[in-house]
């Protein structure tokens, strides 16, 4: 098996790195008066309208039981410019630390959910958990975005993608091509 095809094989730990998920957004949370904030790659779309979105948020995480509870976040979309500080997000918990503060972010007042808005983040999705029905299994939530926000600004943004090992790509030149109309 793959004798004459120039390949190797490739470790399954590591196969999550080819099926890239979409880009890396900040999961925000708030419970009794307390904002957080969580890096997630791991979710994907599953319904055009209403917007439905499935994500694995760890049980490890303090995010977890948070959204749990309150069955509410908002997942907001930085720019590339703001990297270093999702991965630094990423890398540190909310159970003890002010993620707002200590990486210097704005929260805003969402219209829909008490989770707040990452003022510094291009576009923010509102959105309440509708299904956990995979919760215990998978760590997943349904979530349905319920208002979505985006910058009127007509500067490029530029997504992240987390292509494994602290590796990360941001998004390449635009190109548009025919597609059926809906
Ligand atoms: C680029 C990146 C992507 C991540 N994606 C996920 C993810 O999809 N799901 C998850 O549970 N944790 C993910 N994490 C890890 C969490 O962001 C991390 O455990 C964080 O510290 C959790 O914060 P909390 O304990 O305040 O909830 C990711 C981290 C990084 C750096």
């Amino acid at each position: 098996m793959g004798q004459n095809s120039k390949k190797k094989t490739f470790p399954l730990a590591n196969v999550y790195q080819l099926l890239e998920p979409g880009p890396v957004v900040l999961v925000s949370t708030s419970h009794k008066g307390i904002a957080n904030i969580m890096a997630m790659s791991w979710h994907m779309m599953i319904e055009f309208e209403p917007p439905l979105v499935a994500c694995v948020i760890s049980d490890r995480n303090f995010t977890f039981n948070i959204i749990k509870k309150t069955k509410e976040c908002v997942i907001n979309i930085p720019d590339a410019e703001l990297a270093p500080k999702v991965v630094g997000i990423g890398n540190t918990t909310g159970a003890k630390v002010d993620k707002f503060k200590k990486f210097q972010l704005k929260a805003e007042p969402a219209s829909q959910v008490n989770a707040p808005m990452i003022t510094e983040c291009f576009a923010n999705l509102e959105c309440k958990v509708i299904d956990m029905e995979m919760t215990p299994k998978y760590c997943m939530f349904i979530l349905e975005v319920l208002q979505a926000w985006i910058t009127t600004s007509k500067k490029r943004q530029r997504m992240i993608h987390h292509s494994g090992n602290g590796n990360f790509i941001t998004d390449g030149k635009k190109f548009k091509l025919p597609s059926k109309k809906k």
